[in-house]
């Protein structure tokens, strides 16, 4: 059979077509993703980049409860326009103790990943009590339920950091034992704050990565 007569009877078999596409179409994806699995900087924790400790993580878990990842992405791309706005591009090497990533596409919201020092705690409590109170136009809805639930409320936070420790992150037996105490007296909003307080300080203001892409745009 020469190429030709290989090329007809794809065309003409639908399952064949699909076959082949979905063939085709996987082998750029595999170069794509494989690769980046086991590249050493992408996988490897930043100089800055730390677990969440135990506060932060139920806030985590209570931003994905929420729902708050459908209208706020976590990444901000490369480009001067979102630098910009948002500040330094988010890095591989900032998310690895991030399970689920929580990147996002959708931005019906502004992008959250370097939220964290931006406003002060307080700002935040009264955006997620009334957005309305701070921000007189905005279509955020309001989550003032979080005030009355403790932290510690359905979640067993000792289960939560040993699996997380099982999978490899860094948590010493003390952090574990510890965890419950931490959260003693605290509501769900004090965990959400916290953790969108440290959400982005991986890299701090002072980083370089801004001049970066200025210089890129002045020449050309
Ligand atoms: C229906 C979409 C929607 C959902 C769900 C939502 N937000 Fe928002 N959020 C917005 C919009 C729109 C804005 C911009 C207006 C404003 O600041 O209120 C915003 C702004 C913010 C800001 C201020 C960002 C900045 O840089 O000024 C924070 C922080 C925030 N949201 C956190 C949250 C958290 C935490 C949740 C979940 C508890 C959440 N949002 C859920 C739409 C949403």
């Amino acid at each position: 059979m020469n190429g030709l007569d290989l090329h007809h009877r794809l065309e003409k078999n639908i399952g064949l077509l699909i076959f082949g596409i979905l063939f085709v179409t996987s082998i750029g994806g595999l170069v794509q993703v494989l690769p980046s699995l086991y590249q050493k900087s992408l996988i490897t924790p930043g100089v800055n980049t730390h677990v969440y400790e135990p506060l932060q993580l139920v806030g985590r878990d209570i931003y994905i409860r929420e729902g708050c990842n459908t209208c706020h992405s976590q990444q901000i791309r490369p480009l001067v326009a979102e630098v910009e706005r948002y500040g330094s591009y988010s890095r591989a090497d900032e998310f690895v103790y991030d399970r689920p990533f929580l990147w996002g596409s959708k931005r019906t919201g502004p992008d959250l990943h370097r939220i964290g020092g931006k406003y002060s705690d307080d700002w935040h409590r009264l955006h997620l009590i009334n957005p309305r109170d701070v921000v007189p136009r905005s279509i955020m809805p309001s989550y003032p339920w979080l005030e009355k639930r403790q932290a510690n409320n359905d979640d067993d936070i000792v289960a939560k950091l040993s699996g997380l420790q099982r999978l490899g992150h860094p948590y010493t037996q003390d952090d574990i034992n510890n965890a419950p105490a931490a959260l003693e007296g605290k509501s769900e909003m004090d965990a959400l704050i916290a953790y969108l307080q440290v959400l982005g300080t991986a890299y701090p203001e002072g980083d370089l990565s801004w001049l970066i892409y200025y210089s890129q745009e002045i020449c050309l």
